[in-house]
């Protein structure tokens, strides 16, 4: 009786929460309304890039049947950055069909999610401010120093595990693992979790969508749920054994600065998640890009020092999260457009990376761009990626070892499976040949 009255529950809350928008979305993408297209057209996860140029076409701020978007780089900057005018307060959003407002309450109310407030992403200032400066410090510059040789020591153990394989899911085996267990082991989470916590982020992940399916949404909440149980049962260890971690500090801080148990899982939930979810996609995108591109591998086997330069141009290339949103905390005007209070404004960052005001031939991969760093593939503002140094690192060190351990790498045929969601682009699976 309880798991038939669970099971009615989770059908009633998805069908608020996704179905309405789900139908709208597929109805408005028939009619060609651009973000639709974006979130909803089966082919727009494959190449989005012709969507990206719709939506510019159309100019620099477009009002869609869903919400406003955009691609210009100067205006989602703008916005990113304006915390005194726009936040992240979407149970908000005005002007818009009612279950398009429904679509953005918490998948459940009662388990903490990452993309839910008291998640650093879902809060402003001054709780934003908070619960940001009790994080910060294992992911300076000077911190992720030591991080550095852990990276290589994971990198080297992976490398060493796919000698002798001749044919690869590259993202299984390698780009899957190696975040995963550098944020695994900064957070103090055991070793033996890796597995359960990439099963547990690849079911979660599509959170952050518009219009889930109910197998994604059913998925979504199990996960969570295991996620949330799971980090209860850690807090209490570290609050009897704490370890030498952040988590461990956070929940053993002093009382005028110590977090309540929601605020605690979705805090950490976020760290991990966000921590390897996006990384993933870093590196099995490189390697979809730099795999077939003879000539720049060329280069970064004979001038190493470019690698840094090559992760930034990756990331811009084909950034791992595609978009980011904000609303309005008050009536402003922008690009001329009136902004009523509660609008909201999606910046479709993938799309501000090709904005060609900023980026000549942008649809061109180059190691040679003067500004490739001039990315917002970790956004801008307050919500500026915590673990942006990190993600920089990681992917610097994972692809230099991987290419130089296996410099014939090359793609196999049919090898790879785009994931199906609109927030997070990267592959679920990407087969190679390593020709060792
Ligand atoms: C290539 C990898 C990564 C990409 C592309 C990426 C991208 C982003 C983006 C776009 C945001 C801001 C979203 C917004 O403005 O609404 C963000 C926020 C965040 N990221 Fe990352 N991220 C990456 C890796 C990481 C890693 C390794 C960590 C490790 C802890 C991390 C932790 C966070 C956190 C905690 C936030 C929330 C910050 C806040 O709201 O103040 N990310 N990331």
């Amino acid at each position: 009786m309880g798991t038939a009255r669970a099971a009615l529950r989770n059908q009633v809350r998805w069908a608020i929460l996704h179905r309405g928008v789900r139908t709208y979305g597929s109805l408005q993408t028939r009619r060609g309304d651009p973000l639709a297209r974006f979130l909803f057209a089966p082919g727009a996860r494959a190449n989005p890039y012709p969507v990206f140029d719709d939506v510019r076409a159309r100019g620099r701020l477009v009002e869609t049947k869903l919400m406003h978007v955009t691609v210009d780089h100067a205006l989602a900057t703008g916005i990113l950055r304006d915390s005194q005018t726009f936040g992240v307060a979407f149970s908000d959003v005005q002007g818009v069909p009612r279950f398009v407002s429904w679509a953005f309450q918490a998948p459940d109310p009662e388990i903490a999610s990452p993309v839910d407030a008291p998640s650093l992403l879902a809060v402003d200032p001054p709780e934003h401010s908070r619960y940001r400066r009790l994080v910060t410090r294992p992911f300076t510059p000077k911190a992720l120093q030591k991080v550095a040789d852990r990276v290589e020591e994971r990198a080297i153990e992976l490398l060493d595990g796919l000698a002798g394989k001749r044919r690869v899911d590259i993202v299984d085996e390698y780009a899957d693992q190696l975040p995963v267990a550098v944020i695994a082991e900064i957070l103090g989470v055991p070793a033996d979790m890796h597995a359960q916590f990439l099963a547990w982020g690849h079911a979660a992940a599509p959170v952050l969508d518009l219009g889930l399916s109910h197998k994604q949404y059913t998925a979504v909440n199990q996960a969570l749920r295991g996620m949330n149980q799971w980090f209860d049962e850690h807090f209490a260890n570290l609050r009897r054994k704490p370890g030498d971690d952040i988590l461990s500090q956070l929940v053993n801080a002093d009382p005028d600065e110590r977090l309540t148990d929601l605020e605690l899982r979705a805090t950490a939930l976020l760290l991990l998640g966000a921590g390897f979810e996006t990384t993933v996609n870093l590196l099995g995108s490189s390697v979809a890009v730099l795999a077939p591109d003879e000539k720049s591998r060329a280069r970064l086997a004979a001038e190493p020092d470019l690698w840094p330069q090559a992760v930034e141009e990756l990331l811009r290339f084909e950034s791992p999260v595609q978009l980011t949103g904000r609303v309005a905390w008050k009536d402003t005007e922008v690009d001329g457009v009136e902004i009523p209070k509660g609008t909201a404004i999606i910046s479709l960052l993938g799309g501000c990376n090709r904005d060609p005001n900023v980026f000549d031939n942008p649809d061109v991969f180059d190691l040679d761009r003067p500004n490739s760093r001039e990315h917002v593939a970790f956004s801008g503002g307050i919500h500026y990626c915590l673990g942006a140094n990190l993600a920089k690192m990681e992917g610097q060190v994972g692809l230099r070892m991987l290419f130089e351990r296996f410099p014939d790498l090359e793609l196999a045929p049919h090898g790879g499976v785009q994931h199906d969601m609109q927030a997070l682009r990267g592959y679920r699976s990407l087969w190679v040949d390593l020709n060792d």
